[in-house]
Parts: structure tokens; C-alpha cells; sequence
């Protein structure tokens, strides 16, 4: 489901505390278990962190360039969560980990399920903030031709239920100038993990 500009009135607040976990837990390009650094910077708030590096992929309650916990996550964020699983029709969602993704013009991010976590009975949360970016959502088999939906400043998308291992990405990123911020869009990724 798609929840137009549902961040919108809290997007002040968002891009706030965005700052100070980046200060805290500052966005660096992961490497994927292939080898490959990732176009997309991340960083992570919650109880666990989801990483890569070249030992695969992992849930993580330590950012590992720093070995200390991750930070937590804002009240704020947990709260818009919440309500948009809700208005998605997914209640008592209660995330513990939000991937922070930061485009730069022309990151992208192929094709993928989110699967790293225990249980997928909980929905996938994802907030876009800043340049508007091309989200490509597909089937169950990587194969499925995905759709394109546009994601503007204050989209949220949630999927779950029998959606929830559908494929999907991020076509890279158009150049632009986003007015709060700037040249970049930032996703952030709620999920339960634990
Ligand atoms: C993701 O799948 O983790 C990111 C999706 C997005 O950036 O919209
Ligand atoms: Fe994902």
C-alpha cells in the first residue's frame, strides 16, 4: 500500500533526528557478501542494525565501525511506523530496527527480498524522504516483471501478508534538488527483526 505524503507533517522531526543518528552512527557504502561496495550509504537506529559485509548479511545489535550499539530509535519514527502499518492494515506493528539509506544521484539499489528477519508476519515499513525516486516492486520470483511506482518526499510504502518476500529495488537515483534535502533521498526501512 501506498500512503501519499504520510510523513509530510512530521518531516522536520524526521530529517532532525536523521542528523543525530548520522552523527552517532555516521552513513558509510557496506560491502555485499559478492564483494561490491553498495552505491546506497546506510545507517541504522534501533535494537539491531541490519549489515553487510563480506561475510554475508546479518542483523547486528553493534554498528561494527564503532562496536557500540546502534542509536535508538526516535520515539517519532517508532510512532509514524505504527500508524502507517495501521492505515495499511497491519496493526501492532512494533519495528526494532530502521535501515537508513542515503542516495547520492544515480545510486540505485537491484532487485532483493527483505528475508534477514525471523518473523514475516510483521510488514515492511518504508519512508522516503527528499529527491523522488522510482520504486520498483515485483513478485515473489525474481523474474516477476516488477512495477514502477514514484516515491515523493513523505511516501510511506508498506507491504506484508502474502507480499511480504515480493522482490524489490530502487532504479538509480535522477539528479535534482530536493528543497529540505538538498541533492539526496533518504529511505528509511522499518522492519521486526527478533
Ligand atoms: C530497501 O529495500 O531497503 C530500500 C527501499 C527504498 O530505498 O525505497
Ligand atoms: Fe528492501
Amino acid at each position: 500500500m501506498l500512503l501519499r505524503g504520510f510523513a509530510k507533517p512530521i518531516e522536520s522531526e524526521l530529517i532532525a533526528d536523521i542528523g543525530a543518528i548520522a552523527a552517532q552512527a555516521p552513513f558509510r557504502h557496506m560491502v555485499t557478501p559478492g564483494g561490491h561496495s553498495m552505491s546506497v550509504a546506510m545507517t541504522n537506529c534501533g535494537r539491531i542494525g541490519w549489515v553487510t559485509d563480506p561475510g554475508g548479511y546479518r542483523y547486528d545489535a553493534n554498528d561494527p565501525e564503532s562496536a557500540k550499539p546502534w542509536p535508538a530509535m526516535p520515539p517519532s519514527f517508532c510512532r509514524l511506523a505504527a500508524q502507517a502499518a495501521v492505515a495499511a492494515g497491519f496493526a501492532s506493528f512494533m519495528p526494532d530496527a530502521c535501515l537508513i539509506n542515503r542516495y547520492a544521484p544515480g545510486a540505485r539499489m537491484s532487485l532483493h527480498q527483505d528475508k534477514d528477519e525471523l518473523d514475516f508476519a510483521a510488514p515492511i515499513v518504508s519512508v522516503s524522504l527528499g529527491l523522488p525516486a522510482i520504486f520498483l516492486f515485483g513478485g515473489l520470483k525474481r523474474s516477476d516483471k516488477p512495477r514502477r511506482f514514484r516515491l515523493e518526499h513523505g511516501d510511506i510504502a508498506v507491504w506484508g501478508g502474502p507480499a511480504r518476500l515480493a522482490f524489490h529495488g530502487v532504479a538509480p537515483l535522477a539528479d535534482g534538488e530536493h528543497a529540505q534535502l538538498g541533492r539526496q533521498r533518504i529511505n528509511l526501512t522499518f522492519r521486526r527483526a527478533r
